[in-house]
């Protein structure tokens, strides 16, 4: 039997590791990601060694993630519940598809990944993987061990010869976390109370508004298609950019949130994030669509957007009505090309210009100053008289609108 596991190299998914070889007899083969979380993924190639995995899978993929998930998701504005730009859940189906690829390249007909059973991450792992591989076996360790405080852990670790000495570690954080290019979050500890204002040193990519500098940081982003390919002038790979907004973005208290969120299991949870380049991203897009787009189709877009936000957030992203929805968002993004210049200060992204050789913006129509004859101001009379005309009936028929 042989699990693909997806192993970060920490204390959890080590302890996954021989478990599945111990309770399972399995032959277990990593994959772990480089997702721009910031910390070195080679160091998990000599963790996996040391407990006798064979087949290690260490990938970058950031510029995939950027470029196939995240900016998809921003040419729909995409924001879940009003608040959440979804960076954990978008990166979820990278994850499962390539744990499906690697089982297939290995001859495996397992996965297994190191997500509670109390959360959204199991959801969106393992609806992937049946997506994409229907026949597949899923191991969640966490639904089926009783090892469920940090000190379980380092019991197994020692009873089962670990040997890797995950004690002498950094200290392990106060919260649950999870990082990608897109974002950081944080979850549990004081937050497990959503009255509870978390610490300023919980904040890890942004300094505080307050320590924000005094001074604006102006910024222009250039689009094609819907997607950001250049910063400043500038042209720069799709992680690139995620990279460097996060870095302005960060410096100037951009992009924190603190939310309590509807869980797809059902409960709610208290989450915090920053998100600082998506923060940007989404304001510019916005920026941008607001010149190029025709009201129609931004409004049905608009409309959409929530309904795709669920999916993704509820681990629907390898699904027929994802794909549909992107095929229509894709699609409506021909014409969004242009230049957004924006100014940032102190978490505020403030939107001072924007311009597209695809603009549907005409000054010659819209002018307070004399026209020409661009537009004739009697015809709004009748177009107003006509879209009154039912509720002039209704009340002609002695309805009452107030
Ligand atoms: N609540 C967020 C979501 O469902 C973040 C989850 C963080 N995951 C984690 N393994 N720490 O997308
Ligand atoms: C987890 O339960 O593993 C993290 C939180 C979530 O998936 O929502």
């Amino acid at each position: 039997k042989k699990v693909v596991l997806a192993y970060s190299g920490g204390l959890d998914t080590s302890v996954i590791v021989r478990w599945l070889q111990d309770e399972y007899n399995a032959e277990v083969v990593t994959f772990t990601a480089d997702l721009g979380q910031g910390e070195e993924v080679e160091p998990a190639r000599a963790k996996a060694e040391a407990l006798g995995v064979k087949e290690i899978f260490i990938e970058d993929v950031r510029e995939e993630f950027v470029r196939d998930f995240v900016f998809p998701m921003f040419r729909a504005n995409t924001i879940y519940e009003g608040e959440y730009l979804l960076g954990t859940s978008i990166a979820r189906p990278l994850i499962a598809k390539r744990l499906v690829e690697i089982a297939n390249e290995t001859g495996a007909d397992a996965i297994a990944h190191g997500a509670t059973g109390k959360g959204n991450d199991q959801v969106r792992f393992e609806m992937g993987a049946y997506a994409l591989k229907p026949g597949v076996k899923v191991i969640a360790p966490w639904r089926e061990w009783d090892l469920t405080s940090r000190d379980t852990l380092m019991q197994y670790c020692e009873q089962h010869n670990i040997p890797v000495d995950f004690s002498t570690n950094k200290k392990k954080s106060p919260y649950s976390m999870d990082a990608n290019l897109l974002h950081i979050s944080y979850e549990g500890g004081i937050m497990e109370d959503p009255w509870a204002e978390p610490e300023e040193d919980m904040w890890r990519w942004s300094v505080s508004p307050e320590a924000a500098p005094d001074e604006a940081t102006y910024l222009d982003l250039s689009f094609v298609k819907g997607d950001i390919v250049a910063i400043n002038g500038e042209a720069m790979s799709p992680a690139t950019v995620l990279e460097t907004l996060n870095k302005i973005g960060g410096a100037n208290g951009v992009g924190r949130v603190d939310i309590v969120e509807n869980r797809y299991v059902g409960m709610k949870a208290r989450g915090c994030y920053e998100t600082p380049g998506g923060t940007i991203i989404l304001k510019a897009h916005r920026a941008i669509e607001s010149i190029t787009l025709d009201r129609e189709v931004a409004h049905l877009k608009d409309s959409l957007m929530p309904k795709y936000a669920e999916l993704i957030y509820n681990g629907y992203w390898w699904s027929a009505e994802r794909k549909m929805l992107q095929t229509m968002i894709d699609e409506s993004q021909e014409f969004v090309n242009g230049d957004v210049r924006l100014k940032l200060y102190k978490g505020n992204v403030i939107v001072v210009g924007r311009q597209s050789k695809d603009s549907l913006y005409d000054d010659k129509i819209v002018t307070f100053e004399d026209d020409a004859g661009a537009y004739d101001q009697k015809d709004a009379g009748g177009f107003i008289k006509l879209n009154a005309l039912r509720m002039r009936i209704a009340a002609m028929k002695g309805r009452s609108l107030l």
